[in-house]
Order: structure tokens, then C-alpha cells, then sequence
């Protein structure tokens, strides 16, 4: 069996994944393997913190110079979080011929393409599967597989899937639940990086830039979070046989990319519509029609620390990275011009040919329904009803302007809501 070396590391950030890397290094301890792990310095914010596990203090210090300019410490892993100064702690230690192993996702989305060419630049293992917990055990056959993916769907945020499941469970809408999630620790105080989809987003671009070889920039995808997303879409979802999901799309036909996060419609009891509270989940279909998915948890302690370790035994291998090569030039598609299915809700005045006035509209527009729902009287405010239509396969922008001239009508109250419908993959 091939014999390891022994890796002196440099650990940024000390919180609950730095911890539970601390925990796991120890627990491997004496176990029997063959790379030893050497824990030099860990940088913090503050020297004088309570730890949740004991650590020696002369291990501890503030200034990163301690970790990035001492040539005995060959391996950098960052999990401290944030843009800045993760992303230079990042580049400057792969700039000195360190390894870096980062659970960045953030960071990754915004310079991943600078940080994959400095590493190979400096010869440097650059790992990343901490940054895609959920996902990692696909990323090597994403690069490997001879066949490109057509299409990817995943679930990547548990926060967002426990409020809906939540929503769903307790019959109550986004805001009482988002609140209680935040009271139990699973969303942030500012929950916009969860909730509006930058998570997601930072995920699939990820993924992207290690299938592709190309890293879409952030602002160049369409995103959309789960904040009006309401218990009624929830109920009238179900009953015409879809849960809703904060959803990460990315479909590639030839030279053009498609790649989009937003709430979706999918088949209720298949695949990843089964996917409960803070559970992950990815399906993908390949280019000779191979379909796969898979579920795993997307955040945690032990998972991430677990995917940091992974990258360390692939350090002590002397494993290469594998690098994303760019496969091919790819133009990323318009939302206009996407082609999907529709959950379309109006709040409309329950009288005598609103129907056929919402639906003259969709029919000017090209959009053809295929299936409607009304629910009775409403008293609040007096005489609007919530008036539901699933629609056959569309195009963005019709929708878009269908959707605009709905709004005006004298008859639609409000602001009408659109859920896209996926098919699912598995
Ligand atoms: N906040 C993320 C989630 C986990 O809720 O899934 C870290 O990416």
C-alpha cells in the first residue's frame, strides 16, 4: 500500500467546522493508517474564546503571517469563512507553494477560476470538497466521466428546505417560520445568503466550474429565493401533486449553458421532492442519458470536517488536484429565452369572466394551460379569490409579459405569483 507523508498543517478559523477538524485529527490519532497529520498553528479572531474542544494554546495566534510564512507548514485549511481576507489567505498560500484545502464556497463562486489556475501555477493540491459537502462524492466522475452532463437539479440549502418542510408540517407561512428556524440555530440573523439563494448559487457555480471548467460569474445567474413562497402554494402545490423546492437548475445543450436557482414545482414522491428539513440532495442526467443523484447532509460539523480529512489523506497520497479543464466554450443562456412549465397564481375578483380574461391574456402570449384551480370565496379582502393555473411548456419572457399585462387587469389584485415546474430527473 502506497505510504503517506506526514502533512503539517495550518488551520484558519476555529469555530464549529475548525473544531470538529481538531476533534477528528485527534480521534485518528494512533488509529492505524499511514499519513500522520501534524497541527502547527491555528489562526483565530480571538486568542482568549471558550473552545468546544480543548486546544494547546501556543498553538493559537491571530496574525496569519505565523501560518503563511512558515516554511515547515505545507498544507492551508481555511474555514474561516467570508470573501475577505479568505480569498487572499487563499491565493497567498498557494502563491507560496502551500496545499489549500478550503470549505469556501463563497469565495469559490467569486474567483474560482484565479484560485484553480493559481494552484496549478504553484504545482499546489487545492482541495474543495468541504465547499460542496452534499455533492462531493459525484464531483471526480463530474470531472472524469467522458459524457458532460445535460442536465443537473439539486437541492443544496438545507435552511430553505427546512422552512418549506416546516411551512408544509406546521400549516404556517414563511415569516413564523423563518423566525423559529433562526431561534434554533439553522438560519442566520441576516438570512438573505440562505433564503434569497447566494448559498445555492455559490454551489451550482462550483460544481459548474469543476464539471466545466468554467466558473459562471455570480451576477450572470438568475436567482431567486423562497420569501413569497406562502403555506397556500404549499397546500395547492400538493393537491395538483408537486412539493416545492428551493431548486439549483443547470442544463447544457452544445455550447450553451443554462443556469438558474430558484423556488420549483417537482413530482410529488420522486427523487429529490422527497427530500426532508436540512437534507441535500443532486440528481443529474449525462449526455448519453446516465441518470444518477444522490442525498447527503449539505452542512454540519462532522460531514464537513469529514470532507476537509478526505482532502488531507488526498494530500498525504500526494494526489494531484484534478484540475477543471475547460471542455469546451460555453455561452450562458438568457432567462428569457428558458423554456419551463408554469405555477401561476392570481388574486382575482370572483366574477363573471376573469377566467377568460386571465386566460386571454396567457393565449396572446402563446401560453397554453393545462390545468386550473379556483378556491371558493374568499372574504379578505371581500370578493378575491386566489385563482391557480398550471401551464404547458413556455417561454420566460412570454410569461414575463403576460404576466405584466395580468397585473393591470382591472379584475387581478396584487402582485401575481409565478412558481416554475421541473420534471425532476430520477
Ligand atoms: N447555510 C447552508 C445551508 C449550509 O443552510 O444549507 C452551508 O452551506
Amino acid at each position: 500500500m502506497m505510504k503517506g507523508k506526514v502533512v503539517h498543517l495550518g488551520l484558519f478559523g476555529l469555530g464549529m467546522v475548525g473544531g470538529g477538524i481538531v476533534e477528528l485529527l485527534s480521534r485518528k490519532k494512533g488509529k492505524k493508517d499511514h499519513h500522520k497529520f501534524i497541527l502547527e498553528k491555528i489562526v483565530v479572531k480571538h486568542l482568549d474564546k471558550e473552545r468546544s474542544v480543548p486546544v494547546p494554546s501556543h498553538l493559537l495566534t491571530t496574525d496569519p503571517r505565523e501560518i503563511l510564512a512558515n516554511p515547515e507548514i505545507d498544507t492551508v485549511v481555511e474555514v474561516m469563512g467570508g470573501i475577505s481576507p479568505a480569498k487572499e489567505i487563499i491565493l497567498e498560500a498557494l502563491k507560496r507553494g502551500k496545499n489549500v484545502i478550503t470549505a469556501n464556497k463563497a469565495v469559490l463562486a467569486r474567483a474560482g477560476s484565479e484560485i484553480f489556475k493559481q494552484a496549478l501555477d504553484s504545482d499546489c493540491y487545492l482541495g474543495v470538497r468541504a465547499s460542496n459537502i452534499a455533492t462531493y462524492r459525484l464531483i471526480e466522475s463530474l470531472i472524469f466521466s467522458p459524457f458532460q452532463f445535460e442536465k443537473l437539479i439539486g437541492v443544496f440549502n438545507g435552511t430553505c428546505n427546512y422552512i418549506l418542510t416546516e411551512m408544509e408540517k406546521r400549516g404556517e407561512d414563511f415569516s413564523p417560520i423563518l423566525k423559529k428556524a433562526q431561534e434554533i440555530g439553522y438560519a442566520e440573523q441576516n438570512p438573505s445568503d440562505d433564503i434569497d439563494g447566494y448559498d445555492t448559487a455559490h454551489k451550482l457555480i462550483v460544481l459548474l466550474g469543476l464539471a466545466l471548467g468554467y466558473f459562471p460569474p455570480l451576477d450572470s445567474l438568475f436567482m431567486e429565493g423562497i420569501r413569497r413562497i406562502s403555506h397556500q402554494d404549499i397546500l395547492f402545490a400538493k393537491e395538483l401533486g408537486y412539493r416545492i423546492k428551493l431548486l439549483a437548475v443547470a442544463r447544457r445543450e452544445d455550447n450553451e449553458l443554462e443556469a438558474r436557482i430558484h423556488p420549483a414545482l417537482l413530482p410529488w414522491g420522486r427523487g429529490l421532492a422527497g427530500l426532508d428539513g436540512i437534507e441535500n440532495g443532486i440528481e443529474l442526467r449525462d449526455e448519453v442519458g446516465v441518470e444518477i443523484g444522490m442525498q447527503a447532509p449539505g452542512a454540519g460539523k462532522y460531514p464537513t470536517a469529514t470532507a476537509i480529512l478526505e482532502d488531507l489523506v488526498s494530500v498525504a497520497q500526494g494526489r494531484k488536484l484534478i484540475y477543471p479543464q475547460p471542455k469546451r466554450y460555453l455561452t450562458l443562456k438568457r432567462m428569457g429565452q428558458i423554456k419551463t412549465k408554469y405555477y401561476l397564481r392570481f388574486n382575482a375578483l370572483d366574477e363573471a369572466g376573469v377566467l377568460a380574461k386571465i386566460s386571454g391574456v396567457l393565449g396572446d402570449h402563446n401560453i397554453s394551460i393545462k390545468s386550473v384551480l379556483q378556491k371558493g370565496e374568499n372574504k379578505k379582502p371581500p370578493g378575491v379569490v386566489p385563482v391557480i393555473m398550471l401551464t404547458h411548456q413556455a417561454k420566460e419572457d412570454d410569461i414575463q409579459s403576460a404576466l405584466r399585462k395580468i397585473d393591470n387587469l382591472r379584475v387581478v389584485k396584487g402582485k401575481s405569483l409565478l412558481i416554475r415546474v421541473e420534471q425532476g430527473i430520477l
